[in-house]
């Protein structure tokens, strides 16, 4: 396989195959098993974009049971350094609306049975405190005048969506935005030194911040499927504004540290 198939790579529903132009697939097998589907490759402004549909060409991998891990080590084995990951989002806080998209710059994990991590021995202790690659997310704001800067994601496990006294308790802890796929993508994207960035469309308000019946899923699909087309316009801006991955701070956190696992690529 090339050393570098592709440098970029989106992390997005399936809706986002038709993001590729003449896009080939990768089938790629990793020490953790399959990724979600085989990789597609193409172009998209003048850059090689790796895609991956995290719950699978059919969906049919719930939030809980999607193999984050083959998937950030099947997009490193490619060569990708720079992963945007599109995201359907709740809002905890009045300071987001449906439609709205966020690129959160914190993160809060609430997640418990996945796993989240490459690391098996040793001492290795990489820095988290900000999640997310400032880099890649400063070119997913400038791509549109209204992208919202900034906000905390809860990742929660899933797939039930929160009752209405958790959604509360995410709120007073600070929370902007809730999903159930944001860890450990972007905790795994770290430890294989990736810059990683989160594109948050709110679908919904969340339980304890909408008085009605609470969230449900043909909500978040329909409008994340309104959306698709407006998130395309606004990741082919952002790839075509993307900084070279070199001297950013996501490929030096693991400096010194004496990484027990591969890093493939
Ligand atoms: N994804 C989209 N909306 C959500 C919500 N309200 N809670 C968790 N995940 C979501």
């Amino acid at each position: 396989m090339p050393m570098s198939t592709a440098e970029v790579a989106v992390i997005g529903g399936t809706g986002f195959y038709t993001f590729l132009d003449d896009a080939e697939e990768h089938p790629v097998e990793t020490p953790y098993g399959a990724p979600s589907a085989p990789v597609s490759v193409g172009t998209v402004a003048g850059r090689r974009v790796a895609f991956l549909p995290r719950h699978g060409p059919h969906h049919e991998h719930p939030p809980h049971a999607i193999p984050y891990r083959a998937n950030l080590w099947a997009l490193r084995s490619l060569g990708v350094r720079q992963v945007i990951a599109p995201c359907a989002v709740g809002g905890l806080s009045r300071e987001v609306a449906p439609g709205d998209v966020v690129v959160p710059d914190q993160l809060v994990d609430r997640t418990w049975r996945r796993a989240s991590t490459y690391v098996e021995s040793g001492a290795v202790h990489l820095p988290f405190a900000d999640p997310y690659c400032p880099r890649v997310s400063r070119a997913l704001v400038a791509a549109a005048p209204d992208v919202k800067a900034g906000g905390a994601m809860v990742v929660i496990e899933g797939p039930r969506f929160s009752t209405r006294a958790e959604s509360q308790q995410h709120t007073a802890a600070g929370g902007t935005l809730i999903n159930m796929t944001g860890a450990p993508e972007a905790a795994l994207a770290r430890e294989l030194r990736m810059c990683y960035a989160a594109l948050a469309l709110v679908t919904d308000m969340d339980a304890g911040v909408e008085q009605g019946s609470g969230v449900g899923q043909e909500e978040v699909f329909s409008l994340f499927r309104a959306n698709l087309d407006r998130l395309k316009d606004l990741l082919t801006t952002a790839v075509a504004g993307l900084p070279d991955p070199d001297g950013c701070t996501c490929s030096t956190w693991a400096d010194g540290i004496d990484v027990t696992y591969d890093i493939p690529g």
